[in-house]
């Protein structure tokens, strides 16, 4: 196999500098041992999100002198409409300047105290936007999808006989169902066309609304083209456009997929839906036309959504987190299997199975990559979903251990990410010295954002099983 380098070549750098490690350390100690406490600059690898670290292209860069920074009718808006048509059908939208402001809308429109909105898995802002709207908000992922160690191909999918059984008990309480592509929550694991296709015939055989989040569709669209029957032969344009077919509208955070750094939209085909939602937007957000986003920004958006289906793009793309997956694998490092479109998460529970959850594994791995190496990751464990059982005042840990590295787009090389996977090599040949933490600020909303740690004392070291090595032919359906 000959190696899948970069389809891109470098026009503009920017510099970035790995502190010595004891200005490292320092900045650890300042932050409370927590991640988001520490500047940018004192990062070397940034790994804590794919969302809005993009690098933008020449063509997007361009786009960004032609913006029109008109306050109402900017002609980037009728671009951005232009392109929403073309790559997802969709007639009508609202430009928001994040996805969150889109569920923000949607919700706050159509859900009401009590009802119900099952996804696949929903991420944290679109669970949050329905609960604060007093929803509730169900994840009916398939069962493969909550066990990091399973193999599909579609680990994203939603379980349609639990689906049906929901709509079925919850008569008139489901104001609309979403599903993830690809699902963030659940490993950036990809969701079939079949899955599509079938949730949407429940929704319309139940007369309920079927969105998307869409905000990693083109990723999502290369696995369908890699991996399901039928499908290796299609653009992958075209199996965009057949996946919106079936949606009423989208949610979308451009951040990802639209490959910029600011941007978002809500689309749908209920023209008379839009036409309320655009009064709260007025509200919150700015004129109908530019969403709370400079006309420049819409142009990068209008731009970018139509580059991302470039097929040697997403080979790359895809290839390369697979690729940083299959590294880490063949050193004997967990990961959540099969690695999804946007991510690696490693499973801190294996690697470390000293440090009991309470005392944050993850968290603790996190603080490893930082100190050994300046990477940076996000902790998905108990630091993020732990919390004190109001009867008891027990703490509670949360199922998985996780960190995630997420790599943005068109950012880092893979030199970049061979030097991340030598970082976590040296960690799990010492792995039996990470130490674990203790939570000494405990915020009481979203507590991994602003919390701080001391470290605990070491504790004695348990052997770590070796992973199961994963074939990724077996992922691709016959
Ligand atoms: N939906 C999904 C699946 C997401 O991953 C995100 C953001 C959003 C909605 C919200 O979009 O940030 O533009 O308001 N995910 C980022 C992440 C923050 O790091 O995974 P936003």
């Amino acid at each position: 196999m000959r190696s899948l380098p970069e389809p891109w070549r470098v026009k503009v750098v920017e510099k970035i500098v790995l502190l010595p490690r004891e200005e490292r350390e320092r900045l650890l100690v300042e932050g409370g041992f927590n991640l988001f406490k520490v500047p940018s600059e004192g990062v070397f690898i940034d790994l804590f999100t794919d969302s809005g670290t993009s690098a933008m292209s020449d063509w997007q860069w361009a786009g960004l002198m032609q913006g029109d920074e008109a306050y109402a009718g900017a002609r980037n808006f009728f671009h951005l409409q232009d392109s929403i048509r073309d790559v997802f059908g969709f007639p009508h939208f609202l430009p928001v300047h994040q996805g969150r402001v889109a569920e923000n809308l949607l919700f706050s429109t159509l859900v009401r105290p009590g009802m119900i909105v099952p996804n696949n898995n929903h991420f944290d802002t679109t669970r949050a936007n329905i609960e604060v709207n007093g929803g509730i908000a169900v994840d009916l992922v398939i069962e493969e999808g909550t066990n990091p160690a399973a193999l599909h191909p579609f680990k994203g999918n939603i379980d349609l006989v639990r689906l049906r059984a929901l709509f079925e008990e919850s008569r008139g309480q489901v104001p609309l169902c979403m599903l993830t592509l690809t699902n963030n929550s659940g490993g950036g694991q990809p969701v079939s066309l079949a899955n599509v296709k079938a949730t949407s015939a429940l929704c319309r055989e139940f007369r309920i609304p079927f969105y998307i989040d869409a905000c990693r569709f083109a990723e999502n669209a290369w696995f369908i083209k890699q991996r399901e029957a039928g499908q290796a032969d299609r653009s992958v344009a075209e199996i965009v456009r057949e996946v919106f077919s079936y949606a009423d509208g989208c949610t979308m955070s451009a951040k990802k997929d639209g490959l910029a750094n600011i941007g978002g939209f809500l689309a749908s085909r209920d023209e008379g839906l839009l036409e309320t939602l655009k009064q709260r937007l007025i509200v919150i957000e700015g004129f109908p036309t530019y969403g709370g986003l400079a006309g420049r920004d819409l142009e990068a958006v209008a731009r970018g959504l139509r580059e991302v289906l470039d097929e040697n793009y997403l080979q790359f793309r895809v290839g390369q987190v697979a690729m940083f997956g299959a590294k880490l694998t063949a050193l004997g490092i967990p990961i959540m299997q099969p690695t999804g479109g946007h991510a690696v998460y490693i499973d801190a529970k294996r690697l470390l199975p000293h440090i009991p959850p309470l005392e944050f594994p993850a968290q603790a791995l996190s603080v490893a990559l930082y100190r050994e190496g300046g990477v940076r990751g996000v902790e998905i464990g108990t630091v993020m979903f732990g919390h004190t059982d109001p009867q008891t005042g027990e703490e509670v840990a949360a199922p998985m251990e996780l960190i995630r590295l997420a790599i943005p787009r068109r950012v880092f090389t893979n030199s970049h990410l061979d030097y991340v996977a030598e970082v976590l090599e040296h960690i799990r040949d010492h792995s039996d010295e990470l130490r674990g933490f203790r939570m000494t600020v405990v915020p009481k909303v979203l507590r991994h954002f602003t919390c701080s740690f001391a470290e605990l004392p070491k504790r004695a070291a348990i052997p770590v099983p070796a992973p199961a090595v994963l074939a990724e032919a077996a992922l691709v359906h016959p």
